[in-house]
């Protein structure tokens, strides 16, 4: 009996790599951060967005970051052949982004040189403005993180005591107030990043794939469900697939709590798959 011809339309993966990406959750291993983008607080790995990019797109299609930091979406999309476009609100983390792209351009030669890879520092809720500007083409995926709402503000997070002691190293991303992580009200927060993130939806190709990278956040010994309350919102304009789980196994425990209360030490992300349809 003659087997059917496995049928790809959605990436360029093998059957076997398909499979194993459908796995719900998942603990990445990245390569240490680059000198250039420590500076910014709160990056996910290239090599991540790498995997969500091959498994949602084929070559030569296109990738949106509406707030892409200093361009791990871009480099990662250039990497696979993926055209892409990352918006940026601080005009810092966009010019790291750009030299990194220029960078890696010349390291990948000449495969690359007509990938087209945009980097827009700009506000991401005047997109509308910008597609007509810049003269978006269609987009076949969205890949992003948001701020976890002002999760960096807080004094006692881990992270943050390292950095304050190193002066080259942001503790938030800027003081601008467009800068949704400097929105101190929970629900005006959501409710701006969930207007960002519908109006992406006249830029999306029918059936396109968007996936936001978020937390839950923990804010004065209460849990602000961020990542279901963006899955649940956001299911009402996109289809809410699935999550997938980002659990990260390299992070020193902390003594949050320790002989008193509950207090997790999180580490994991919500990798959260809508779908345009
Ligand atoms: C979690 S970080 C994204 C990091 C990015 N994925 C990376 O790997 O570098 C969130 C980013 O959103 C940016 N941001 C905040 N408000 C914005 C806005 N209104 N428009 C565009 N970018 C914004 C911040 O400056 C920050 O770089």
């Amino acid at each position: 009996m003659s087997k059917r011809p496995f049928v790809n339309r959605l990436n360029d993966l093998d059957p076997k790599t398909w499979l194993k990406f459908q796995k719900s959750w998942f603990v990445h291993a990245p390569p240490p951060r680059k000198k250039g983008v420590i500076r910014h607080p709160a990056k996910f790995p290239e090599t991540l967005a790498q995997e969500f990019i091959e498994f949602f797109t084929k070559q030569e299609q296109v990738v949106l970051d509406p707030m892409v930091g200093t361009g791990s979406t871009l480099l990662a999309a250039m990497r696979s052949g993926r055209y892409s476009i990352g918006i940026e609100l601080n005009p810092q983390y966009a010019e790291i982004a750009d030299q990194l792209v220029t960078e890696e351009k010349k390291i990948l030669g000449e495969s690359v040189q007509d990938i087209l890879c945009h980097v827009i520092q700009g506000d991401a809720a005047q997109i509308t403005n910008l597609g007509v500007e810049f003269e978006f083409p269609e987009i076949d995926y969205v890949l992003t993180s948001p701020p976890y709402w002002d999760m960096l503000h807080a004094k006692g997070a881990q992270t943050q005591k390292k950095r304050r002691d190193t002066p080259e190293l942001d503790i938030q991303y800027s003081d601008a107030p467009e800068d949704l992580g400097n929105i101190h009200d929970y629900d005006e927060f959501l409710s701006k990043l969930i207007e960002i993130y519908v109006s992406l939806k006249p830029l999306l190709k029918p059936r396109a794939y968007l996936t936001v990278i978020v937390k839950n956040v923990k804010k004065g010994g209460k849990i602000y469900p961020l990542a279901w309350d963006l899955a649940r919102i956001l299911g009402e304009t996109y289809t809410l697939k699935d999550e997938k789980i980002w659990c990260q196994d390299d992070i020193r425990l902390a003594p949050y709590g320790l002989g008193s209360a509950w207090v997790s030490n999180t580490f994991h992300h919500y990798c959260l798959q809508f779908r345009n349809e």
